[in-house]
């Protein structure tokens, strides 16, 4: 997607809506990273408007950011105990924290929002600059299979479908340069919104030796947050890294 920025992604409108957003795993979530911060503290890359950081702060642990937006940061301000969190602004590709962690976690795939291996790779190798000696990073990213079960490489949904307003999701991937493209198009009386989100995916086992170069070994891995067992129909793959 030329002319694309990963900060164009999480401009003022997605910050505004997207504390409305949920999952709907954000509870197992923060139990699985509360075990495994102990007493913390921990390290959110990505840290958005908090949808993780906010309840797992409120669970006990400290819990530090970063993010390239400062819209997301600004939203993430408003909400109860946001103002305490520490926040680096950057990427964290090279941002460097004030101080090591137990747990350094970057969760919804937003691993892949790094659009290059190389930077992929640094990410490891910077989230392992800021663990302490038996801290773990913890990545939360799909499993690409999906994107190979596409007809012609692409689809277009119907998100929503209103009398004065519509909304389309369309996505084009790229096996070879393992990118997706995907645009959410907002069409209504107001206009055209765009909110448009290039991914750089990599499959768990490219996952692991991007940590092995980072002086890092896989701990444990599942296929959600609730310790399903990982297997080969595993939408999502979670994996816990510590030192070697
Ligand atoms: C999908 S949101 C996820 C936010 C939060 N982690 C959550 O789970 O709700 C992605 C976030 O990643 C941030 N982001 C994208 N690329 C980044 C990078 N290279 N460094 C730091 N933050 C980044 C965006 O600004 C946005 O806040």
């Amino acid at each position: 997607m030329k002319d694309y920025k990963p900060a164009d992604s999480f401009d003022s409108v997605t910050a505004a809506n997207y504390v409305d957003f949920k999952r709907g795993d954000e509870e197992a979530a923060v139990r699985f990273l509360k075990e495994r911060a102990h007493d913390g503290p921990a390290l959110e890359w990505a840290i958005g408007t908090g949808r993780i950081a906010l309840p797992l702060t409120a669970a006990g642990i400290s819990v530090d950011g970063n993010d390239i937006s400062p819209h997301m940061i600004e939203r993430l301000r408003t909400q109860q105990g946001g103002e305490d969190i520490s926040i680096v602004m950057g990427s964290f590709v090279d941002t460097v924290m004030p101080r090591k962690y137990a747990l350094v976690y970057v969760v919804f795939n937003t691993l892949f929002n790094v659009l290059s291996q190389e930077e992929q790779v640094r990410c490891f190798e910077n989230a392992a600059a800021h663990l302490t000696g038996d801290g773990v990073f913890v990545v939360e990213a799909f499993v690409p299979a999906f994107l190979y079960r596409l007809q012609d490489n692409q689809y277009v949904q119907a998100e929503a479908i209103e009398v004065n307003r519509v909304r389309l999701d369309l996505l084009c991937h790229d096996a070879a340069k393992q990118m997706l493209e995907e645009n959410h198009v907002t069409l209504s009386g107001d206009g055209v919104k765009f909110n448009p989100v290039a991914q750089r995916y990599a499959w768990p086992a490219e996952l692991d030796l991007m940590a092995r170069i980072a002086g890092l070994r896989l701990k444990e891995r599942f296929g959600s947050w609730h310790e399903e067992a990982f297997s080969s129909s595993s939408d999502n793959c979670i994996s816990v890294y510590g030192i070697r």
